[in-house]
């Protein structure tokens, strides 16, 4: 079967208005300011106010991506939305996307779930649709988009965050994505959130193990039998989901150790290939299904047409996916940057007193 050449024709990025640093909630919670910026690498939580959810946000980065690219409304022929921040357990967040948008017609348009890897499967499947012929020449509007949210005083606090990034699969004018790619899953309970249930339940030590597990398996995968260092070097940018900054680390020093590399090779790994993709996260939190796609818009600024990155998805249960994307003509130009510094620009801090009312009376609760 023949494919078709499709790609990232357009990337929308939007952030909450509000955000608190981190050092903010560690005096709330009379924690070491340390622990959370220096043992988890986490700088600000990017919060929603009453009135701004994960539909919200899909719809802003979807209007973004929708004004930058060459195609009308009328050319959309699948709408895939990867979340975890679902409104229903039947009807898909898509319907309240599409809704807000105008999409209706000859139109399939879903939800994916699987945790934070959500995001990738529906770029996957959007990628196929197209690759496949299935699509007509239509084009796939695919969103990932969450607000992540854990109970008050949970140890996963800190790592909180909100975000969405919307993307046209189309023409590969920023991006194509090598149809090969390396998945991984091994059910587990590391991370679930039982239906009825407002947050999440976190095995935290599990779920560290898991992740790299994960990304050694699909690091592994793509290594096969060829030198490591010669493999890796071919990438300008390795991104990755990314729960907190800390963790890539230590899942880089993992791999590392795995391909039997000093920790110094591993680090310098990090520091050339990987710290940098990290820059607006710092600024989000963990925005779920969007985490690693915030990674690779910001892997992709500027780069020359052909450069090759990798994005590794990790969804908690678990299951896992090593991307190879190389930047197209337009990535040079960096269209989507605006968003995010438009964003940044005009959201507004909260202080533990405001983090309080958005959350409820904390003091109640404890
Ligand atoms: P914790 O257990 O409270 O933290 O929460 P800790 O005690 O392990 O400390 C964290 C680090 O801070 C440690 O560093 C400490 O040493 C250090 P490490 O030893 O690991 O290198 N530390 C300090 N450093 C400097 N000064 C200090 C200080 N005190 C301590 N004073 C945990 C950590 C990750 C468990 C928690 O944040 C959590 O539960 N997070 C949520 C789960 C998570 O993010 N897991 C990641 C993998 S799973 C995933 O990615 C999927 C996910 O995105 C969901 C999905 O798929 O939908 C989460």
């Amino acid at each position: 079967m023949s494919t078709t050449a499709a790609g990232i024709a357009s990337i929308g990025l939007q952030l909450p208005p509000l955000f608190m640093p981190v050092t903010e909630l560690a005096e709330l919670r009379g924690v070491d300011p340390n622990k959370y910026t220096k043992g988890l690498g986490c700088v600000d939580i990017a919060l929603c106010p009453a009135g701004h959810d994960a539909v919200s946000l899909a719809v802003g980065a979807a209007k973004r991506a929708l004004s930058r690219w060459n195609g009308s409304a009328e050319d959309i022929g699948l709408v895939a939305v990867g979340t975890e921040s679902s409104k229903d357990m039947s009807r898909p967040l898509s319907a309240w996307i599409a809704e807000e948008l105008g999409l209706s017609g000859a139109i399939r348009s879903y939800e994916v779930k699987h945790a934070c890897y959500g995001g990738t499967l529906a770029l996957r499947q959007a990628l196929e649709w197209k690759w496949s012929g299935a699509g007509a020449g239509k084009a796939a509007l695919v969103i990932a988009s969450d607000v992540a949210l854990y109970s008050l005083g949970d140890p996963g606090e800190p790592t909180q965050g909100a975000g969405a990034v919307a993307m046209i699969i189309d023409q590969p004018t920023l991006a194509s994505v090598v149809p090969t790619a390396f998945p991984f899953s091994s059910p587990a309970f590391d991370f679930w959130r039982p239906v009825g249930d407002s947050f999440p339940s976190v095995d935290g030590k599990l779920s560290l193990d898991c992740y790299k597990r994960a990304v050694m398996e699909c690091f592994g995968s793509l290594i096969g039998d060829r030198d490591a260092h010669e493999v890796l070097s071919g990438y300008r940018w390795l991104c990755f989901h990314v729960p907190f900054p800390k963790m890539v680390k230590k899942a880089v020093i993992h791999l590392g150790e795995q391909l039997g590399w000093s920790t110094q090779e591993a680090e310098r790994l990090y520091l050339a290939k990987v710290e940098d993709t990290l820059e607006w996260n710092q600024l989000t939190g963990n925005a779920y299904t969007a985490s690693l796609w915030i990674s690779v818009a910001r892997a992709l600024v500027g780069l020359e047409e052909g450069t090759a990155i990798t994005a590794f998805s990790y969804g908690s249960g678990y299951g896992a996916e090593l991307l190879q994307l190389a930047a197209g003509p337009a990535a040079a130009s960096a269209s989507w940057v605006s968003d995010v510094e438009e964003d940044l620009r005009v959201r507004k801090p909260v202080d533990m007193w405001g983090y309080e009312t958005l959350r409820g009376d904390v003091r109640a609760s404890a």
